[in-house]
């Protein structure tokens, strides 16, 4: 992780955004690159899709039909924003993986806090999402950090974090994307973050019909597929990889067991990759795990969340069960 922090510089300060630049360096990159590989199943951090093609697509795949998830949690945001500020009282929103920031909107009306601070992996998008959002959100200062939030252990010092009652906020059901071990690790890493009298708003989609689930994952305009794949034109340009992204196919199944979609790129035949110095070996129909996607009722998120510190206080579900946004506080 790159611990300097580099205050830029740009148009959009004169609007009071405020950028902070703690992205991971190539070295990073390459060594976690080398981890993935090196597994079995082949697997990479799931943040490595977020490069500004990889964040384009995705919100692309947020307005499919298919993909109802971004709909479903926005509608519920928007109908239920002032019920859940006046549950979550006053503070600093903190807002991890913002990506576009289209989300927080309804919540920064109805809470009208000072500041509010967007943390994400993509730069590009970090910086045109605070931006939207200052210029609709005057009166709030807007602070974007750029970060893989899952190691981040603290927020950096600024005078915009100061003395603040801390309000997480996670919306997307992005949890989904780790596996429960590393989730309840990071839920217990969000409770340091956000101290004892802080809270956590988080989005966590739900199990539901197979065909409704593997659809939301195989969009039939492509735009699923255009997100996986183009992990493999970001390894190639960022770390020097060889990769023919002609020669793996996009799959995404329902696997019952473990309650999760899983995302993959599949080896069309046998062939040997460069990357780092290295060559990996790629058997026929051998699968690179993309990203996993979690599914949680609302009992076993309840679970989850209580063995990371967290106690339910609140919940809002949407009418045909399938999405809820959890309002969480601190276990005494
Ligand atoms: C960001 N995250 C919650 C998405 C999901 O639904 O798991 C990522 C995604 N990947 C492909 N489609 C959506």
């Amino acid at each position: 992780m790159n611990t300097q922090f580099l205050e830029r510089q740009s148009s959009l300060e004169r609007q009071a955004v405020a950028l902070i630049d703690l992205h991971p360096v190539p070295a990073d990159l390459e060594r976690l690159a080398v981890e993935g590989l090196s597994r079995v199943p082949k697997q990479l951090p799931a943040w490595f899709l977020y490069d500004a093609e990889g964040s384009r697509l995705f919100d692309a795949i947020c307005r499919q039909p298919e993909y109802r998830l971004t709909a479903t949690e926005t509608a519920l945001l928007e109908q239920e924003a002032v019920a859940m500020a006046a549950a979550i009282g006053p503070g600093l929103p903190i807002e991890f993986g913002a990506g576009s920031a289209r989300k927080v909107s309804p919540l920064l009306e109805a809470l009208a806090p000072a500041a509010y601070v967007a943390l994400d992996i993509s730069s590009s998008h970090l910086t045109a999402a605070c931006g939207t959002l200052q210029a609709r959100h005057p009166a709030t200062a807007v602070l974007g950090i750029c970060c893989d939030y899952s190691q981040l252990q603290d927020l950096p010092a600024h005078p915009l974090l100061e003395g603040q009652r801390r309000i997480g906020f996670y919306p997307g059901s992005s949890l989904g994307n780790f596996e429960p071990p590393q989730a309840r690790a990071l839920l217990a890493q969000f409770a340091r973050l956000l101290g004892p009298d802080g809270c956590l708003l988080i989005g966590i989609d739900q199990p539901r019909a197979v065909a409704s689930l593997e659809a939301a994952y195989n969009d039939r305009a492509g735009y699923s597929a255009a997100f996986a794949s183009n992990l493999l034109v970001r390894l190639n340009r960022d770390l020097g990889g060889s990769f023919d992204p002609e020669a793996f196919s996009y799959r995404a199944r329902w696997q019952p067991d473990q309650c999760r979609i899983e995302m993959a790129l599949v080896s069309q035949g046998q062939q040997v990759v460069r990357l780092a110095s290295q060559d990996w070996t790629f058997a026929p129909a051998e699968a690179l795990i993309t990203e996993y996607s979690y599914k949680y009722t609302p009992e076993a998120f309840a679970a989850l969340a209580g063995s990371a510190g967290w106690r339910p206080r609140q919940r809002w579900s949407d009418p045909a069960g399938t999405f809820s946004l959890h309002l969480l506080e601190p276990q005494p």
